[in-house]
């Protein structure tokens, strides 16, 4: 498809070029934001397809892993030159493996390294049953602003069912120390389980409140291919019924707690939104590093996405090469990609976008979807509003169906 896109010269005049094949023109550059992966937990989870490996007793290889790190990011340097990095996610797997030592020097490497915003966001995703208190307070003062907890149940029955590594009173130490070491903390839950009540969901969501908490994570459990689950899976999990009752009333029980659903699964308070995650649903930049990690990076004539090798041993290996052979993928993304992948990131928003950051994420112009726009509100699946792109709320039940409108 060859499209061309009006832009404006250094004078102001309309200007017109053609853009290059499959590419397009960006006037300006999105924020960038770096995710960081740490491939290990202490057991894998039966329902977890995350690029995940178990390291039994929690050990890792942390020296060469951090080394592969600063070796990775260092050949990165070039594609992101000049820009500043807003936000710091380091998840994965299980983050809180890292010793505190280790994540120092991880946090120093990548302030040296980057241009990182005095004020950024540093997430740390950390796991209860690896989490101890004198190791959070090191980690925040190396410099991580926010944990995020895998919490998933208050019930141990549940958690023995899911596999966790840590029971409910754990759990809960592990808020309050979290709590007491960083400015922010996140927790994940998960609902329908197997043989949950919409009772016992809504207990979950009440003691996590009773925390305090400012911001949670509510991921309805699926069924991912490759799993233990996706094998044998549970026999008594709640229908389709049920579940949409239960996320019903997981939105009303957090709205009364002041918790905003401001994202399909995110919720928040005013002012605790996950800045990280903002970006990826605004169709900003990331720079993904370690193994399995992804990326979508800018240029002002091309958006590019990557991947890395997925093995840790085979990303490790191949960072410390240097010869780019760590990168399993880098490709541009086309054109006629670019709105479905945009819309996928932007409708998970319940506020939905600005329709101007349509032309500034993809440099296409809005009339290349002008016609899925008009489609999609006549089914009253979207927002009529000209100047914003927002699933309504018939919209945001059939997001998939929305989505897949402008494929
Ligand atoms: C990388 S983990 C969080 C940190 C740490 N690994 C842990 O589990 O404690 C990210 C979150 O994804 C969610 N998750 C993983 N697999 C899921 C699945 N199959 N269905 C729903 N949520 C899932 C869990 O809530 C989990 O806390
Ligand atoms: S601890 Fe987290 S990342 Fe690890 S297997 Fe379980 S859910 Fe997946």
């Amino acid at each position: 498809m060859s499209i061309i896109i009006p832009i404006r010269n250094d004078m102001g005049a309309p200007a017109s070029r053609p853009r290059p094949a499959g590419g397009s023109v960006l006037t300006s550059l999105p924020p960038l934001s770096l995710y960081v992966h740490v491939p290990w937990c202490v057991r894998k989870c039966p329902y977890c397809d995350f690029n995940s490996h178990a390291a039994p007793g929690g050990e890792i290889p942390e020296r060469a892993y951090l080394e592969a790190l600063r070796s990775d990011l260092e050949q990165a340097l070039p594609s992101i030159w000049g820009r500043q990095v807003v936000s710091v996610f380091i998840g994965g797997g299980t983050p809180s493996l890292l010793s505190a030592a280790g994540l120092d020097e991880l946090l120093a490497m990548l302030r040296a390294c980057l241009n990182l915003w005095p004020d950024a966001e540093i997430t740390m995703e950390a796991n209860p049953g690896t989490a101890e208190a004198g190791r959070l307070r090191d980690y925040a003062a190396s410099g991580v602003t926010r944990f995020s907890l895998g919490i998933q149940s208050f019930d141990d029955a549940q958690l023995k069912k899911l596999g966790r590594i840590h029971d409910a009173a754990q759990a809960r130490k592990a808020i309050e120390m979290a709590q007491r070491a960083a400015p922010r903390v996140n927790l994940d839950l998960m609902f329908a389980l197997p043989g949950q009540t919409q009772e016992a969901c809504v207990a979950d969501l009440r003691e996590a409140v009773a925390f305090g908490t400012e911001h949670l994570s509510l991921y309805h459990l699926t069924m991912e291919p490759n799993t233990v689950f996706a094998k044998f899976p549970p026999e008594d999990l709640p229908d389709d019924d049920a579940s949409a009752a239960m996320q019903d009333a997981i939105e009303a029980e957090l709205a009364a707690a002041g918790l905003d659903r401001y994202e399909v699964s995110a919720y928040a308070r005013p002012g605790a939104r996950c800045r990280h995650n903002l970006n990826y649903w605004e169709f900003g930049d990331y720079l993904g590093i370690g193994p399995g990690a992804h990326g979508k990076l800018s240029f002002h004539d091309r958006i590019v996405r990557e991947a890395r090798l997925r093995s840790p041993d085979s990303w490790m290996r191949a960072a410390l090469a240097r010869d780019g052979s760590h990168v399993s993928e880098s490709r541009q993304v086309g054109a006629d990609e670019l709105p479905f992948e945009f819309m996928l990131n932007a409708l998970r928003l319940k506020a939905g976008v600005p329709a101007s950051s349509f032309e500034e994420r993809t440099g296409l112009s809005l009339a290349v979807i002008a016609h899925q726009l008009e489609a999609a509100s006549q089914r009253g699946l979207l927002d009529a509003d000209p100047t914003r792109l927002r699933a309504t709320a018939l919209g945001w039940r059939f997001l998939n169906d929305l989505q897949e409108m402008f494929l």
